[in-house]
């Protein structure tokens, strides 16, 4: 599996830590930055991963900054992204199985590197349970598409 991940220098050592995590699980990382501890801008590298994962470039994602709310309110804005974050193992189980969400974001100021690595095992773990979850993932489609309204 293909997974894209990017971070602000808020989140670059976390997004080191998981990239060697992910490779020794067998994962193929796309790493789309930053690159360095240099300041950056966050939504740049929340784009580009949330346009990887919304292309099929890569099959999920991972983001990350400082606290990891810039990062993830910067993915969702692109259609198809459902960005999670999350900073406990019930959050990264459920951001799977109710709201199959394709991105996971952290925050590395938030978050240890350990602790970063245990959810997205869980997280990677954990499939989408469809039925009543289906129907509410559905409706944020129809947000996407300024049609909820027509329906609801
Ligand atoms: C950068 O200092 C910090 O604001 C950023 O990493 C993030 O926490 C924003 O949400």
């Amino acid at each position: 599996m293909k997974i894209a991940i990017g971070a602000d220098h808020g989140g670059f050592s976390l997004k080191e830590a998981i990239k060697d995590f992910l490779s020794r699980e067998g994962y193929e990382v796309i790493d789309l930055g930053t690159y360095s501890e240099e300041s950056v801008d966050y939504p740049d590298f929340g784009y580009k991963v949330a346009v990887a994962v919304a292309n099929g470039e890569a099959e999920k994602g991972i983001i990350m900054c400082g606290t990891g709310i810039g990062i993830s309110i910067s993915a969702n804005k692109v259609k198809g992204v459902r960005a999670a974050l999350v900073t406990n193992e019930y959050m990264a189980e459920m951001a799977a199985k109710h709201n199959d969400a394709n991105i996971l974001a952290m925050g590395g100021r938030v978050i240890t590197p350990e602790i970063g690595k245990r959810l997205i095992k869980v997280w990677l773990s954990n499939s989408f349970e469809g039925g009543r979850h289906q129907r509410r993932v559905n409706k944020i489609s129809l947000i996407e598409e300024g049609k909820l309204e027509e329906r609801s």
